[in-house]
């Protein structure tokens, strides 16, 4: 039992948990999730030969992204880069919804399955059902040789290492680059990206890593503010994220991984929903978590937040590095790297992860292996 002992803790690196070994990983992960496919300034998706040559993506009207949890909001997050830079409209849609709901695909629908794990029965047995229809299959997955790769056209890795901790947190930051490079290949593809573009979101990409590092040393140095204030934070009842396009994602994303491992009821909105009924659920026992990074629509979300903080509810903000104007607003700021808008999940999703990790360490709670959940559920 000693040497077990011994070797997990090896296994983890000196660190206490997987979990936060794995979030000190992300920027080796998404490094990895790049090498190779940015080169010269270039993007290069060799996986994408073989299902363009087999001329399957010439007659694509739209695209289905189909996952499961993290994977799930992942895909939320490929609908608003694809549309942008492609132009072809896209759905994401839960697996366990998808496979019901009598879906309309065929040759002209491009089926995208999100799975980390590559197991999720809910996704596979969706796609499995899409490729019936005859829709060209996607997959998007860290592990080689997986299920879904066998029922996908094009397969494209995560290289994300292997992610021991139950919950999403390096597999996520790998699946958004990923689905990124995929988005801005099909805006290539389809001449909506111009090659000084395309420079300028391979630049931004290719920074990343360093970024998130920054945001890594921060929180690991004596000027972390975000353990002492999941410490505060650790006796919540319930919590509410909000944010608006890519932000309203990473607003789902944020409470996901609060809800997994500490256990906290806790809820992401689009912020301008609030007000259309949520917002009865605040009171100053309920703090809310506003993603207010740098964007088009930063004044809207800046109001949205107005509106319950005129509720006293104590708030806390991600934000980009440098918002001076956002501390009249906030009781808590979590400041991150500025980056492009559609970047901006990479970076505002890590302290949100240290936060639900800290908050859950407060609490005692199991965060490598939280009751009731599974790496990966294999049953419908
Ligand atoms: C499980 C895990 C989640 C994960 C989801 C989808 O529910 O607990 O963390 O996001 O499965 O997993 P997948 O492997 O398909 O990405």
């Amino acid at each position: 039992q000693i040497i077990d002992w011994d070797a997990e803790a090896a296994e983890k690196g000196g660190y206490p948990h997987f979990v936060i070994k794995e979030i000190n990983e992300q920027p080796d992960a998404l490094r990895r999730a790049l090498t190779g496919r940015i080169r010269d300034g270039q993007l290069h998706l060799p996986e994408m030969e073989r299902i363009e040559h087999a001329g399957l993506l010439n007659g694509i009207q739209r695209i289905i992204v189909v996952a499961c949890g993290t994977s799930y909001h992942v895909g939320m997050l490929a609908k608003y880069a694809i549309e942008k830079w492609a132009r072809i409209p896209v759905e994401a849609i839960t697996a366990a919804e998808f496979r019901y709901s009598d879906p309309i695909v065929g040759p002209e629908t491009l089926c995208i399955a999100i799975t980390q794990s590559g197991e999720t029965a809910d996704t596979l047995v969706g796609i499995r059902q899409a490729r019936e229809h005859g829709a060209p299959v996607i997959a998007i997955t860290n592990i080689v040789s997986s299920a879904i790769t066998r029922l996908a056209d094009a397969v494209l890795y995560l290289q994300a290492g292997p992610e021991i901790g139950v919950v999403a947190t390096k597999s996520f930051v790998s699946s958004v680059a990923v689905l990124y490079l995929l988005g801005l290949y099909l805006g290539q593809e389809r001449g909506r990206i111009n090659p000084e573009q395309m420079q300028e979101f391979l630049e931004a990409l290719e920074i990343l890593p360093e970024q998130i590092q920054q945001i890594l040393d921060h929180a690991n140095s004596e000027h972390d503010t975000i353990e002492p204030l999941a410490r505060r934070m650790a006796d919540l009842k319930s919590i509410m994220f909000i944010g608006r396009g890519v932000g309203y994602p990473t607003a789902l994303e944020g409470a996901l991984k609060l809800k997994e491992i500490s256990y906290i009821h806790a809820e992401g909105f689009p912020a301008g929903e609030l007000k259309h009924g949520s917002i009865a659920l605040l009171d100053p026992e309920t703090p809310l978590v506003g993603i207010a990074t740098a964007s088009h629509v930063y004044e809207k979300v800046l109001s949205n937040i107005q509106e319950v903080r005129a509720r006293d509810a104590h708030v806390i903000v991600v934000a980009t590095a440098g918002d001076e104007r956002i501390k009249q607003h906030a009781n808590d700021i979590m400041y991150v790297p500025a980056t492009l808008e559609m970047f901006s999940p990479l970076l505002a999703s890590v302290p949100l992860q240290l936060f639900a990790y800290h908050v859950a360490v407060a609490r005692n709670c199991n965060v490598d292996q939280p009751r009731n959940l599974a790496k990966s559920v294999t049953v419908e």
